[in-house]
């Protein structure tokens, strides 16, 4: 996560990290905020409003996450200048109740976040793009094209990249092109071929 977090803002104005604090990672939370710590523009909180109920015994349900807002600046101010202004409007505090298993894209992906929940924040923070490194299936990209905005996005996963581009041509209707000119169409078809899908 730091490496990331190092390239991301080196690219780009502002990087919003969700990430929701977990037994195995909330230590590495703490380390990555003291190794940001001359980066840190602000911390947000996603308020989920309800958290899945916890498996251990005695454990706290999760009902919030961390959004950690990081600038390549030094000690940067808290204020976030890459979108439209603002004075008093913004809390801090951001809630939304993802709808989960109920999402209709959750069958196809474990880890999707709601398309409002991107809207938000690229609404808010953003004037003409956005960079999601972690596609997944490509909430990020929906939300930047009902915005008008540019979305660059990265996955590793060929079947995840597979949704998110079905579901941009389905949302868009239009037919994504390869940088070589090939058009999704037959990319797809030769990735069925390969069996990658
Ligand atoms: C938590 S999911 C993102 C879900 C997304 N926000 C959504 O709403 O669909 C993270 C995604 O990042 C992808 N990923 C993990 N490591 C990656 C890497 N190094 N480069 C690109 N994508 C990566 C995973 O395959 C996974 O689909």
């Amino acid at each position: 996560m730091v490496d990331w977090s190092n390239l991301a803002i080196q690219h780009s104005k502002y990087l919003f990290n969700n990430i929701q604090s977990l037994a195995g990672n909330k230590v590495a939370l703490i380390d990555y905020q003291h190794i940001f710590k001359n980066h840190l523009v602000d911390i947000m909180v996603w308020d989920k409003e309800h958290g899945a109920p916890a498996l251990e015994p005695n454990v706290l349900n999760s009902a919030w996450e961390y959004i950690f807002i990081l600038s390549k600046e030094n000690l940067p101010k808290r204020s976030i200048k890459s979108g439209p202004d603002f004075r008093g409007t913004i809390p801090n505090i951001y809630r939304l109740n993802p709808r989960g298993k109920k999402d209709a894209l959750a069958k196809d992906h474990g880890a999707v976040f709601p398309v409002e929940f991107a809207e938000y924040f690229i609404e808010k923070f953003t004037k003409n793009s956005v960079l999601d490194l972690f596609g997944g299936s490509g909430t990020t990209m929906i939300a930047a094209e009902k915005l008008n905005r540019s979305c660059f996005m990265m996955e590793l996963d060929t079947h995840y990249s597979t949704i998110i581009l079905d579901r941009w041509s389905q949302f868009t209707g239009k037919d994504p092109v390869r940088s070589d000119g090939a058009p999704w169409q037959s990319v797809r078809k030769e990735r069925i071929s390969k069996n990658s899908v």
